[in-house]
């Protein structure tokens, strides 16, 4: 498990909620496969994928708000991470492996490629 920690806050409320809400989500992937419950591991992946790129659109509308130069490079990464999960998906990967993919893919993003639109949009508040 992994809590969402100061590690990965940006400190825009919104971004920081939802960046918790999808911890939360890969811990409830983490905790069904300890379980070893098969059943339900579609639908959690499903939801979380959706409330990723829901997440997604919320931070590209707030950059494109905000005007920041960086929007069309970052669109591409959250593009890529969309693409990446589809043909791991296609390709039957274990949900073992997709759960550390893209607990990896989100702790690296936020530090490294959100807290680049963070600098920005504190600059302009
Ligand atoms: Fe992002």
């Amino acid at each position: 498990m992994i809590e969402w920690n100061e590690e990965v806050k940006t400190g825009i409320e919104m971004i920081d909620r939802e960046h918790q809400k999808l911890f939360n989500m890969i811990n409830a992937l983490e905790q069904a496969l300890d379980n070893g419950s098969t059943a339900p591991l579609a639908q959690i992946i499903n939801g979380l994928m959706e409330y990723t790129l829901t997440h997604f659109e919320h931070e590209e509308a707030l950059c494109r708000t905000s005007g920041w130069p960086g929007l069309e490079a970052h669109q591409k990464l959250h593009r890529q991470l969309r693409d990446q999960v589809s043909a791991l998906k296609e390709n039957a990967v274990d949900p073992q492996s997709l759960h550390t993919f893209l607990l990896q893919w989100l702790v690296e993003h936020i530090q490294k490629a959100d807290m680049e639109y963070v600098h920005w949009v504190e600059g302009r508040r």
